[in-house]
């Protein structure tokens, strides 16, 4: 909060870039407001924020919110508890510059070009909130990660939802079509709710053809998941100097979702534009515990096995049941179609049967619910529950 005001007032480069963007006063104060805690549930993941409706401590199946089955990976656990063990001293041996240098090194570029935050959710909304505006709209795909509309409605930003393609590929000509002179692309990949990948060519084709000082926002929270990480990302074109934002978060593969850490690769100018927006830091726990599960890859290979497995176990089932299951599915999720009931009522009907399935979030498919992909041991809960359920 440090970098929005000063003295308690809003500082004057914050004011300035605002209003030259076709903020009104009101809502200058408004979204200034909206980060200073006056509308916190805005700017932190929508998953953390709908935690709160979790079950909890209820001895629940917990397979709503894209979860890692299991926690923080071993040396993540282990750096992170001796980073804790020093926390009487704010940032005992700089654990947050580390990170940074071990993602610049993994991730193969400058290390200015890496910004470490508390999570992702928070981020997405500051970047939107830095490229959109009541004139500069915000598109995006249709069902996707639409906790994003919220910001933007609250800065009354307009949005564009694009239907994905039948094959559940990110629409790219349709989604500049729609607003050919927006702020903010937003692009999922893999997408969550439906897991399924857009063509790195269609990516670059939307990066090529953006109007010039929009920003394509590539959200690559799921990426790590897929058997083709590190080759099917977009860093090359953060690389190549596009206006391209990639967005990262530790809260699946690493399974580090309470200790929140993400974090964004951009040209430098891009996250200065968006860190006048910023918000904390993750604590120096997280930061150590991020770091050292970051080049744990044979771990990361093992979850990836093991997700691979138990999401094959799922959709098999699902399907022989006479259900539609879409995808592929390339993330720890999946969805499937009920048919005959709406995703609303599963919800209820799965809650009743102890197991907790993603809330209601994409009217667009109103028969369409979210299954996240957990342990074999839930995954099997999930089948025993879905074979007195799906009769
Ligand atoms: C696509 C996507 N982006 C971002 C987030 C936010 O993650 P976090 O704030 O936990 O880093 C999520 C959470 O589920 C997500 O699905």
């Amino acid at each position: 909060m440090t970098f929005m005001f000063k003295n308690g007032l809003i500082k004057e480069e914050v004011q300035d870039d605002l209003l030259s963007r076709g903020y009104s006063r009101r809502q200058m104060m408004r979204t200034a407001m909206m980060f200073a805690g006056g509308a916190a549930a805005l700017t932190m993941s929508g998953e953390s924020a709908r935690a709160a409706d979790d079950e909890a401590g209820s001895g629940m199946v917990r397979i709503g919110l894209n979860e890692c089955w299991a926690g923080p990976m071993e040396p993540g656990l282990k750096a992170g508890t001796a980073a804790l063990a020093q926390s009487n001293r704010y940032s005992p041996n700089g654990e947050i510059e580390i990170l940074t240098k071990t993602i610049s090194t993994l991730d193969n570029v400058p290390v200015d070009h890496v910004s470490v935050y508390p999570g992702s959710g928070g981020i997405l909304s500051r970047a939107i909130v830095a490229y959109c505006s009541p004139t500069k709209g915000m598109v995006m795909a249709d069902p996707s990660y639409n906790n994003v509309v919220r910001t933007a409605n609250f800065i009354k930003s307009p949005v564009s939802l694009v239907a994905l393609t039948s094959d559940y590929r990110h629409d790219v000509k349709a989604m500049l079509a729609a607003n050919p002179n927006a702020g903010l692309y937003y692009v999922v990949n893999p997408n969550n709710p439906t897991g399924t990948m857009t063509p790195m060519a269609e990516i670059e084709w939307l990066v090529e053809n953006k109007p010039a000082g929009a920003i394509v926002l590539i959200d690559e929270a799921y990426i790590h998941w897929t058997n083709e990480y590190p080759n099917n990302t977009a860093l090359h074109l953060v690389r190549a100097g596009k206006e391209v934002i990639i967005a990262r978060t530790f809260s699946k593969i690493f399974g580090m979702a309470g200790a929140r850490c993400g974090y964004l690769v951009a040209q430098p100018d891009v996250l200065k534009k968006i860190a006048l927006f910023e918000s904390d830091r993750p604590s120096m726990a997280t930061a150590a515990c991020a770091n050292a599960s970051l080049t744990a890859t044979s771990l990361m290979a093992a979850r990836r096995k093991e997700l691979f497995a138990n999401r094959a176990m799922t959709a098999d089932y699902l399907t022989k049941r006479g259900l539609r299951v879409i995808g592929p599915s390339y993330g720890n999720m999946i969805m499937v179609d009920w048919k005959t009931k709406t995703a609303k009522e599963m919800i209820a009907i799965y809650k009743a049967a102890n197991v907790q399935i993603a809330a209601d979030r994409w009217p667009v498919w109103p028969t369409v619910g979210r299954i996240s992909i957990g342990s074999k041991k839930e995954m099997d809960a999930f089948i025993a529950a879905s074979g007195k359920i799906l009769t």
